[in-house]
């Protein structure tokens, strides 16, 4: 996009800026060092010269003449001396200003790696809606203890910077008036790393001819209404459409995931012992009826929260809308939708969560440092005893051992259950593995 090339250019040429002062600065001490050496070795230069051309007219006899000459050139020797000397004090001032010249620059340097240098710059050129909804706000009563500050900076993902063009189009619209067309636009911009989104003054579209959900607990295996929903985000434009999907050619996210009487209807209800753990197995690991509130990342359509729901255990699931209406899907069952993406803190206090149930999103796509950081971040939701759930963990068998193994013994889980096992669909030869394991947050 054209706005970002925009940006970088503009960063490269801030990042440029302090090495352009700093050798200019070293320049400029430089060469009046260099003048300075310049004009005293030359008055210094013809002095040496008048001193050897003059004897040359001397006879030996003239003793007076001599004397006089030898005077003058004692004379010229103190003034050479004097010069030379205030030389070296010149050289020694300028030295121990670019000394201090250079310790500024280098403090200057310092304090931009750490982002003193302007570090809010991009938000000054934010115009507008985007302006007023990033802020910094004052607030109204001055400084509080609550917030150990006078102003207000509503949350905002911390690459929302680094996509101003995109963060201002998607701030572009008319104040109360209906949001523009631009789903897909901004989940993307989410996942670049602008996550949060900042919140805007404006309607979402709402549906044509809307329908209400049907009543619970029908709703949790009910395909919803296609006028529940505003189509323009998604290639179907209908759920006959999504249902089919699964047995349409062509790659899409959670292909299947719509079809409810098709596998969905099946998952996690039988205990396989090995890849394939059932819900009913998992919950008998603790005693009846402590298992009560949980997350299910990256959740899909929202069925492993539908069976936990049919066993009176309430689960979160967070998914994307990957070309496709999944948070409003998993809505319209009955169940609490989250568009959070797996980079984001989990919205949790610590030791809140009973269960957290993953499959299919945490894997090797994930650079190895953020799904550290995921894996840490569910035990702290997890309470002591807490279970976390890792279903069909996707790797090549190269990464099993040398990567993933240590990396989650490095968490501090207690391994209840661990199987891995070849993942076969795409052929052996591809050496590609799943991980299932059920990991306890120990209680100390
Ligand atoms: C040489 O210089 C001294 C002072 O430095 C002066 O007293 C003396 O008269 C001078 N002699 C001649 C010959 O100029
Ligand atoms: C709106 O919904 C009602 C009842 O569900 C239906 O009778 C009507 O034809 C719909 N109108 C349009 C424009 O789809
Ligand atoms: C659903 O959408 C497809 C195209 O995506 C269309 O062919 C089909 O007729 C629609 N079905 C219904 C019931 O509206
Ligand atoms: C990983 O290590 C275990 C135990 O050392 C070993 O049994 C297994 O074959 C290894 N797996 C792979 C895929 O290398």
């Amino acid at each position: 996009m054209g706005g970002m090339d925009d940006y970088q250019r503009k960063t490269s040429q801030q990042q440029h800026s302090p090495i352009r002062s700093k050798l200019k600065i070293l320049l400029l001490v430089l060469s009046t060092n260099i003048l300075s050496v310049y004009l005293f070795s030359g008055s210094s230069a013809s002095f040496s010269l008048s001193k050897l051309s003059a004897p040359a007219g001397i006879h030996l006899w003239d003793s007076e003449a001599l004397i006089r000459q030898l005077n003058s050139t004692e004379s010229k020797l103190s003034l050479a001396h004097s010069q030379l000397s205030d030389l070296q004090n010149r050289l020694q001032s300028s030295n121990s200003l670019l000394e201090t010249l250079l310790q500024e620059l280098g403090g200057r340097d310092q304090s931009a790696a750490a982002g003193g240098a302007d570090p809010d710059g991009w938000r000054e050129e934010l115009s507008g809606e985007a302006k007023l909804a990033v802020g910094p706000h004052k607030l109204p009563f001055g400084f509080t203890t609550n917030l150990d500050t006078d102003e207000l900076y509503p949350s905002l993902g911390a690459a929302c910077g680094r996509y101003r063009d995109e963060l201002n189009r998607y701030m572009s619209y008319e104040v109360g008036g209906e949001c523009p067309p631009d789903d897909v636009f901004a989940q993307r911009l989410m996942l670049k790393g602008c996550e949060p989104l900042p919140r805007r003054r404006c309607h979402p579209r709402s549906p044509k001819n809307y329908s209400g959900p049907v009543p619970y607990p029908a709703s949790l295996w009910t395909i919803p209404p296609d006028t529940s929903i505003s189509w323009h985000p998604y290639t179907c434009k209908n759920y006959t459409c999504l249902v089919n999907r699964g047995k349409a050619p062509g790659h899409y996210d959670c292909k299947d995931c719509f079809d409810l009487a098709g596998r969905e209807r099946v998952r996690w209800l039988s205990d396989g012992d090995f890849l394939d753990y059932g819900i009913d197995a998992v919950l008998a690991m603790r005693p009846p009826g402590t298992v009560r509130i949980g997350l299910d990342i990256g959740g899909g359509s929202g069925t492993f929260a539908a069976r936990m729901r049919e066993r009176d255990v309430t689960v979160v699931t967070s998914t994307m809308n990957f070309d496709g209406p999944f948070n409003s899907f998993i809505s319209s069952r009955g169940l609490l939708a989250m568009h959070v993406s797996v980079a984001s803190r989990l919205p949790f206090f610590d030791g809140t969560l009973d269960i957290v149930h993953s499959m299919h999103v945490l894997s090797n796509w994930v650079p190895d440092a953020v799904l550290e950081f995921a894996l840490f971040d569910i035990y702290r939701v997890l309470r002591p005893g807490g279970i976390f759930w890792l279903d069909h963990f996707f790797c090549f068998g190269t990464q099993l051992n040398a990567t993933y193994v240590p990396m989650f013994d490095r968490i501090g889980f207690r391994k209840i259950r661990w199987n891995a096992g070849r993942k076969l669909d795409k052929g052996a030869d591809k050496n590609e593995w799943y991980i299932s394991a059920l990991l306890e947050k120990p209680i100390t």
